[in-house]
């Protein structure tokens, strides 16, 4: 949501600024632009479109030898999608970046306003740069300091002063800011890819503390200017892991990366006798002693995710679960006390709904756990456990390797905790560790069958309407299934459990609307072949996916994808890449953008 990269040093800025911005394109693509500074000249260049159009604008200029400079990619939130809206934005001496949004816009614009001051553009982000502007006196901290006392809401900025050129102030609260020093200078951004190329050690940058970046170093200020020392944080994965590899989409490529993701979150966290060990993670055991109640909270995938959690944790301990949308919970008044259990799951770390719903639960005493991707991102640092999912940097918008890390975790995370409440004995919990394990040839085998998926999504080309159905687990997962398909393919799909269908769905299937039926869990299979047939007599095209073993009428289909076999606890690995193969086929043959599907962008920063 909104890239920002900022660099100054000895080299160049133009293209490290640029491959930046490519690299960091997945978090907004309506506009772009780039303000470089040097001694005596300020260059803003922008344009509305891609990152490849701001580089046929910047490539009409030959005299770009700056060597500082701030660079972003949009996803507008205050104000259309214009030039004159698209970042960086200039007022008076100040040109900065910003990722968030301010809400308290209006009321400072008011404020500035009476001072004779009028924005250009129609966003929040230029009334911060008139705002920083009103308070400079030639002294850039005391400017942003003051500033940001007065901003209500999530922001990261990048800012330069005319009369520091050469310098980069940084701030934030809440959305992300990462930073290295290397030896070709100081670069700062809103995620690791964009300083992967130069360094795999780095910081976050601490909210509510003012970074100072020049050539020779980085500082970091407290807001009484006093200097603080960052914590520095390494990354297991490098340029390649951030690269298309040969293949023609990320989302395809991360869909193959699955045996690697789930294999390096499972593999670690478990013993030689095959139970599962979070002490790791620093995950006391005493923590799990208590829960009588666990929420799980997340947004989009990562909450479908949370589906089959919940499912795990209540057939496993008896207790009670309740999945909430973060967006939801935050503004509810859940009953949360030491005794429950929160888990926030997400990718970025810095969704925004699901950081409010970590801090509601901590405010509440509850203990809190996310699983989360991106190091040291904000949910994983105020979090009081974290469980990692080891996926290695997900660059489609479309979540698939982090979902299927996520569900690893979540097995993980009910078979230990089972365990430790003897709800399931030490016999029991290694036979799920070692069949989980067995969940990576699985996975492997659902990969080969791409070919056959790709030619069912070639036949959905030219529908507008699809429906999911399914039981149990098999329900959560046509969730999931649904959300992948309408957000890369733009083609309306619903999810329901199949049961309810008859209860007022059922009106809409007609001739030829296709239905993707998923049969994986035995003990409502013959309820879920019936809900098929049902279907299947008002003229549907039924896509059924079910394990290898189950024995089908030829009737009751006209596709067949059948995975490979694995318990029914554990199908929802294999029949998810089922699915996300199919969205993505579906989509590829649509002619849609798979990696940046229109109006999403990555990482929600904003509510
Ligand atoms: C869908 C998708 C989104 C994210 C959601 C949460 O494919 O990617 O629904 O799952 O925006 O994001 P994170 O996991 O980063 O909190």
């Amino acid at each position: 949501m909104c890239g920002i990269i900022g660099f100054t040093g000895q080299r160049e800025a133009k293209n490290i600024l640029i491959d930046g911005l490519k690299s960091l394109e997945y978090r907004g693509y309506d506009s772009a632009g780039i303000t470089l500074s040097g001694r005596d000249q300020f260059k803003t260049i922008k344009t509305v479109g891609k990152v490849s159009d701001l580089v046929t604008k910047v490539n009409e200029f030959s005299d770009l030898k700056q060597t500082s400079g701030i660079g972003h990619t949009r996803w507008a939130t205050h104000g259309g999608v214009t030039d004159q809206n698209a970042h960086p934005h200039t007022h008076g001496r100040v040109t900065l970046i910003h990722n968030g949004i301010i809400e308290n816009y209006h009321e400072l614009e008011m404020e500035l306003s009476s001072a004779r001051k009028h924005p250009i553009s129609q966003t929040d982000s230029e009334i911060v740069a008139m705002l920083i502007d009103s308070l400079y006196d030639g002294d850039a901290f005391h400017a942003i300091r003051e500033a940001v006392k007065k901003l209500e809401g999530a922001y990261a900025f990048c800012i330069l002063f005319s009369e520091e050129p050469g310098t980069i102030y940084c701030v934030r609260n809440a959305s992300p800011l990462v930073a290295c020093h290397v030896p070709e200078g100081s670069i700062v951004a809103s995620d690791m890819v964009a300083l992967i190329k130069f360094s795999k050690d780095y910081f976050v940058l601490p909210e509510h503390h003012i970074a100072r970046l020049t050539k020779e170093d980085i500082t970091i200020y407290n807001m009484d200017h006093e200097e603080v020392t960052p914590n520095l944080l390494h990354v297991n994965w490098d340029i390649t892991a951030a690269q298309k590899n040969g293949y023609p989409h990320f989302m395809l490529k991360e869909i193959f990366e699955q045996p690697e993701a789930i294999r390096s979150t499972i593999l670690p966290r478990i013993t030689m006798d095959n139970l599962p060990d979070l002490s790791v993670d620093q995950i006391p055991n005493r923590i799990f002693e208590k829960v009588n109640r666990v929420i799980i909270t997340a947004c989009g995938t990562a909450m479908h995710a949370g589906l089959i959690g919940r499912a795990l944790i209540e057939k496993l301990l008896r207790i009670p679960v309740v999945v909430e949308i973060a967006s939801e919970f935050r503004y509810q008044e859940p009953i949360m006390d030491e005794n429950t259990l929160v888990i926030t799951i997400s990718q970025s770390g810095e969704t925004a709904d699901t950081l409010a719903s970590l801090r509601l639960a901590k405010e509440a005493g509850a203990v809190t756990l996310s699983i989360v991707n991106v190091k040291g991102s904000t949910i994983a640092r105020e979090s009081d456990y974290v469980l990692y999912t080891h996926a290695g940097p997900e660059i489609a918008v479309a979540s698939t390797k982090a979902y299927t890390a996520q569900l690893s975790c979540l097995y993980l995370l009910s078979y230990h905790f089972a365990y430790l409440r003897r709800t399931i004995t030490k016999e029991q919990c290694a036979e799920y560790i070692q069949e989980l394990k067995s969940v990576i040839p699985a996975v492997e085998q659902t990969l080969q069958l791409d070919k056959k998926i790709d030619a069912i999504g070639k036949n959905l080309i030219c529908k507008e309407d699809l429906f999911f159905i399914g039981r149990g687990l098999d329900y959560a997962l046509c969730c999931e299934g649904s959300i992948k398909l309408k957000e890369i393919s733009y083609i309306h799909s619903e999810a329901y459990a199949a049961g309810e269908l008859k209860h007022g769905t059922l009106s809409l299937i007609t001739e030829g609307v296709p239905v993707v039926a998923l049969a994986t869990q035995s003990k409502v299979y013959p309820k879920m072949i019936s809900n098929i047939r049902e279907v299947k007599a008002r003229g549907a095209e039924v896509i059924l996916i079910t394990n290898e073993r189950q024995e089908i009428n030829r009737e009751i289909y006209d596709y067949h994808i059948a995975l490979p076999n694995t318990s029914d606890i554990l199908a929802p690995f294999t029949a998810a890449i089922a699915m996300q193969l199919l969205s993505y086929y579906t989509s590829v043959h649509r002619g849609s953008n798979v990696d940046q599907p229109r109006n999403l962008a990555k990482a929600v920063t904003v509510e």
